[in-house]
């Protein structure tokens, strides 16, 4: 099926090269000419595992193409998705400026046409849009008979998501027009999973809902992590222990430095935002939100247990990205955790495979590493801020005998504390006895 899939970022060209990949003929668009240019000639300009190559495949096989003309894509195309941002505005709720220009622009382009009422076209919302957004978007088209209004939100992860859009757990199809469900149906033909057919408001709310829920299981661990920490008792394995019950489930359990990333936080916040706006209170969302934004600060308070005075110290942190397996910084917990050591006097070191030239013009104090041997080489602790597989699998010999104190604070629960004691060092994790 001819598709255009409009706008380019992680979900943007994720959603595209997935589409290309499962056959279909898909046109990226995008107005930033530049980055046009660069996907026709197969870079993705961001990391994500796999996508570059695929992109490269799809482009090599004809499947995929990019242009900045909306006309070109919406005239050939029977799904039309959107896949432009909507951040976060000052008091939290979404910016929907770019949708409205993005369906301003599709509006004249279909009244221009000859085919206006003879093309059946379906316009596929995948950007997370506050609840009713859809049906207000259907309502502006009502007179547009053969154009008809979708929602289909995405749930990839970045880092695996190629692998998530290609094999869902769920599709979620909002929309109970069945000249649209037809179109739908017939583009995920060949992925096999449960398809939730449902209305738009439906859909938008099971996107918000899904990542709300998610972020209250992290900032529920959180919570407890802080009270397993002071009571002596060991967070993972208390994690393990509860999820074994089906009805709790072992994922999303991990306690931490709290989540980071372009979704939670931003979801999370124009969820309360839009019950503020309905009059509806959220107060467990609410915390959940603040736990999370005061954990990078119980984290240095728990490392100051250890090194009571953190001024004059140099801290090593290995990772930066707010997950590994990703360029993204948004949100990430280090970009909380660099300044609560420099308010503290301490001096920060830091490595990333992948994000320090950015970190850098943030925070140019910092000392930048090319491996995480050098970061924590004559710094007095290490702090495991993102667990990338090359800070986790460390010689923690060789770590001993480059840092002046003896402490690693793992900020993900990852590393292997058995190693740790072994090689003569202190372990702390987060609510770990
Ligand atoms: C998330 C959702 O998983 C995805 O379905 C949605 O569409 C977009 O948002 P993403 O932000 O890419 O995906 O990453 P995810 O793997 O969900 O992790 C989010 C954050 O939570 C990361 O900072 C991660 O470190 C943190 N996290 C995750 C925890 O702190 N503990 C956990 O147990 C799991």
């Amino acid at each position: 099926m001819k598709i255009c899939v409009i706008g380019t970022g992680y979900v943007g060209l994720t959603t595209a090269v997935s589409f290309a990949m499962m056959g279909h003929d898909v046109i990226g668009i995008d107005i930033d000419q530049a980055k046009v240019a660069r996907l026709q000639a197969g870079e993705t300009g961001i990391y994500e595992p796999n996508l570059e190559d695929e992109l490269q495949k799809m482009l090599a096989l004809g499947n995929v193409s990019f242009s900045s003309s909306l006309e070109e894509g919406i005239l050939a195309s029977k799904a039309i998705f959107v896949c432009v941002g909507t951040p976060p505005q000052a008091d939290g709720s979404a910016d929907l400026s770019a949708l409205h220009q993005v369906l301003a622009a599709i509006r004249e382009t279909v009244e221009q046409t000859a085919d206006k009422a003879q093309t059946a076209r379906v316009i596929v919302i995948k950007s997370t849009v506050p609840v009713g957004t859809n049906d207000r978007i259907a309502r502006l088209f009502a007179d547009l008979p053969n154009l008809f209004i979708a929602s289909n939100p995405e749930f990839l992860r970045e880092g695996s998501a190629l692998h998530d859009s290609l094999h869902p757990a769920r599709i979620v199809l909002g929309t109970e027009e069945p000249q649209a469900l037809a179109i739908l149906e017939e583009l995920y033909a060949s992925i096999d999973c449960v398809r939730v057919k449902t209305t738009r408001a439906n859909a938008e709310m099971i996107k918000y809902g899904s990542n709300a829920f998610l972020a209250t299981k992290i900032s529920f661990m959180n919570e407890l992590a802080r009270l397993s920490a002071a009571l002596g008792a060991d967070i993972r394995e208390v994690a393990h222990g509860m999820g074994l019950d089906p009805r709790i489930g072992p994922y999303f359990l991990g306690a931490g430095l709290g989540y980071g990333g372009s979704c939670f936080p931003k979801d999370t916040s124009a969820l309360t935002e839009l019950g503020a706006q309905h009059g509806v209170q959220m107060p467990l969302l609410q915390q959940v939100q603040q736990i999370n934004e005061q954990q990078p600060a119980w984290f240095v308070a728990q490392m100051k247990r250890h090194v009571p005075v953190l001024a004059g110290r140099r801290i090593a942190l290995l990772g930066l990205s707010f997950k590994p397996k990703t360029d993204d910084l948004r949100e990430a917990a280090s970009l909380r955790l660099i300044p609560l050591l420099l308010q503290e006097g301490a001096s920060v070191s830091a490595y990333d495979p992948l994000c320090n030239e950015r970190v850098r013009q943030l925070f140019p104090d910092v000392q930048f590493a090319d491996t995480p041997y050098q970061a924590l080489a004559g710094a007095d602790a290490g702090v495991l801020v993102t667990e990338w597989e090359q800070c986790v699998n460390l010689d923690f010999a060789q770590v001993r005998a480059g840092l002046k104190l003896p402490f690693l604070f793992d900020g993900r629960n990852a590393w292997n504390k058995q190693a740790i004691t072994e090689a003569g060092l202190r372990y702390i994790g987060v609510g770990r006895s």
